[in-house]
């Protein structure tokens, strides 16, 4: 089966050729990260805007890099939310358009679900496995026995760690996207030099769950005492930070792989990317780690064209774009 699949709920306009869930013949990203920098996140209608005009462009470059038409298609898939909506609603109606127009049924999928199975792109990924999804809107837990049993175990309770990256990343007046600089220049830093609060919340109920707004305001205030800042102050503060913000990753894994004896762990999403969490993930041999390669960890279709295949959800013309983490795994939430 061939799925031409959809992807447009942030800033990356993004469309993929997949066969039968692993094989993509063409996976099209175009970014609108130059166009958000000015503003250090993504402002809402600029990219709505810049989907409109990327999205036939796109499309046509999938097509033309899998050497297929449209003829060749079977299903079209695309991401209904979570998201921001003026952005989801460009990719939902051109993917409603196409189905419509050339009859081909059209099929939801959830974009928090597609980075939990995208390492499944590259690698055998077994089940169950517990997986972490982190990235510039989402952080969440979840215990996942196949691809209909998926249980959210912890989720962020504000910011998102790589929103806490971003905000970081401008109280030092570094550039956005925050992640890889701070990544970068974490290299040189010392860690120990600040100590900074751990990304999570202690209290038993909340176990699995993640806070990183009080981190990011203690990374504020020391700043502040600072006053003005060396080169080197700007390293030791991003090592410092980046410990914190992703030692209680790791941690809380760990923490689930004991309790639920799975060693199986996917990370994926943008944070994925981050050397210091793969570093301690790929040196721990008690678990089996799976991270797809950095062109799958941001935003991309071919993860769309996975799920749409291992996990078809039938899509009617009506159907709304949703925001929020609610649609497909609504109702697994346990906190
Ligand atoms: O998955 P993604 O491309 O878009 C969202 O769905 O949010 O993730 C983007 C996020 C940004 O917050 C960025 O700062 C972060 O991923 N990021 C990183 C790294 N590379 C990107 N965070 C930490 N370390 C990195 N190397
Ligand atoms: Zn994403």
């Amino acid at each position: 089966m061939t799925i031409l699949a959809i992807e447009t709920s942030c800033d990356e306009t993004s469309v993929a050729i997949v066969r039968n869930g692993r094989e993509v013949l063409s996976n099209v990203v175009m970014s609108q990260v130059d166009y958000h920098k000015e503003f250090f996140g993504v402002l809402p209608e600029l990219a709505s805007r810049k989907h409109l005009e990327f999205i036939d462009i796109s499309i046509r470059k999938a097509f033309e890099e899998a050497g297929l038409t449209i003829k060749d298609i079977d299903r079209v898939a695309v991401t209904f939310g979570p998201g921001l909506v003026s952005s989801l609603l460009i990719g939902v109606n051109t993917a409603k358009t196409i189905s419509y127009f050339f009859d081909k049924p059209l099929l939801k999928v959830d974009h928090v679900e597609a980075h939990l199975f995208s390492p499944m792109l590259e690698n055998d990924v077994p089940f169950p496995f517990i997986g972490l999804v982190v990235s510039g809107g989402h952080t969440n837990l979840f215990v996942v026995n196949d691809f209909f049993d998926i249980k959210l175990v912890g989720h962020t309770v504000d910011d998102a760690v790589g929103e806490a990256f971003d905000k970081v990343s401008k109280i030092l007046g570094l550039t956005y996207p925050g992640g890889p600089v701070i990544d970068k220049l974490s290299k040189e830093g010392d860690e120990k030099r600040f100590l900074f609060p751990l990304g999570a919340i202690e209290k038993d109920y909340d176990k699995y769950n993640f806070s990183y707004s009080g981190l990011k305001t203690s990374v504020l205030y020391t700043v502040k005492k600072l006053g003005s800042l060396s080169k080197q102050d700007i390293k030791d503060i991003c090592a410092s930070f980046q410990k914190s913000a992703i030692d209680v990753l790791y941690l809380k894994v760990k923490k689930l792989v004991e309790e639920t004896g799975i060693k199986n762990v996917a990370i994926s999403g943008g944070v994925s990317a981050n050397s210091y969490l793969r570093k301690k993930l790929l040196s721990d041999n008690e678990i089996r780690t799976f991270i797809p390669s950095p062109k799958y960890c941001t935003d991309n279709a071919a993860m769309v064209g996975l799920v749409a295949y291992f996990k078809p959800v039938e899509a009617n013309l009506s159907d709304d774009v949703y925001p929020r983490i609610a649609g497909i795994v609504k109702g697994k939430r346990k906190v």
